[in-house]
């Protein structure tokens, strides 16, 4: 019997994958851990037990690993890379010490560990085009530094410690449920909403910048089907590319246009964040992850768009 524990289960994947979790491996069984009082989603809180939990605090983590002898954690507080630029030494004490709680804490108590990288790892030298799983990672981003540190720790105490961690490097996330925050994959989400909302969208990246994306359900798999994969299959178990598709603003917003066909777009590009989105990758080459564990995406472009609209429309009602 799984006995799961979220860290970060108010953000942006956080509120999603706690319910899937819930849903595969009973309510009772999976421990949502958020930083605040109360998670703003009732579903969240209704649906089973929700603590406190800050990866800064380890003695506090220890505590619920204890009282509810968890055995599996996923730990998905960070900063995104937007927010990281504006204060790195936040995002450093974040995104790494909290992670080195988190192993820590994993070795002392014997837990497997989900740790979610991200495109950002790769940089300017690293190839553009289908980057492949084994490449050139220089990241410009603080962001990007904290990313790959956090593989290569990963991957340090899987090799010293025989520490069972996980993960994938996502692309940007779209999802209907709760927003992002601080991150430059941002507009693919508030475009949907600013399209239904007010049928304009100013975006923040210049309308050829293609970077990889998922949608949130994908994402959702990718992290359980890694996790239940048999450990000998996995060669990498760390940093696996996965991708569900590759598009522009100019692509998303065509695709919007389909279905709201007054729908406009203008540009005011931000330096910072599109400099970021052109040190990264404009489409990753994820066939690691699909031989070693048999990663297969179900939504593209279209696909997405359709049940975006389809559900954004019902929450903004
Ligand atoms: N979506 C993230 C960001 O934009 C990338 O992992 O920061």
């Amino acid at each position: 019997m799984k006995n799961i524990l979220v860290i970060g289960a108010t953000g942006q994947i956080g509120s999603e994958l706690t319910l899937a979790l819930r849903d595969a491996y009973g309510s009772a069984n999976v421990v949502a851990g958020g930083h605040k009082r109360k998670p703003s989603s009732e579903k969240l809180q209704d649906s089973g037990p929700y603590e406190i939990a800050d990866c800064l605090a380890p003695k506090v983590l220890a505590a619920l690993i204890e009282k509810y002898k968890i055995d599996t954690i996923y730990h998905l507080a960070a900063l995104l890379s937007a927010t990281s630029e504006k204060n790195p030494k936040l995002a450093w004490e974040v995104n790494i010490q909290g992670l080195i709680n988190v192993l820590d804490l994993a070795k002392s108590y014997q837990c497997a560990v989900f740790f979610p990288s991200s495109i950002g790892v790769f940089g300017d030298s690293t190839p553009k085009d289908n980057t492949p799983q084994d490449t050139i990672q220089r990241p410009s981003t603080i962001y990007g530094i904290t990313k790959l540190t956090g593989e290569l720790l990963c991957d340090y105490y899987y090799h010293k410690y025989n520490l069972d961690v996980r993960g994938v490097r996502y692309p940007g996330l779209i999802s209907y449920e709760t927003l992002p925050g601080g991150g430059t994959t941002d507009y693919a989400v508030e475009i949907f909403y600013e399209a239904l909302a007010h049928k304009e969208y100013t975006c923040f990246l210049k309308e050829d910048t293609y970077l990889d994306m998922m949608y949130m359900p994908d994402a959702l798999k990718a992290a359980m089907q890694l996790m239940e994969t048999e450990s000998n299959r996995l060669i990498h178990r760390n940093g696996y590319n996965v991708s569900a598709m590759s598009f522009s603003p100019r692509e998303i917003f065509g695709e919007i246009r389909k279905w709201i066909p007054e729908f406009k777009i203008s540009y005011e590009i931000d330096p910072i964040r599109q400099s970021i989105a052109d040190s990264w990758p404009n489409s990753m080459d994820d066939n690691v992850a699909r031989q070693e564990w048999g990663w297969q995406p179900e939504y593209d472009l279209p696909k997405m768009t359709k049940d975006m609209i389809e559900k954004l429309k019902l929450k903004l009602k």
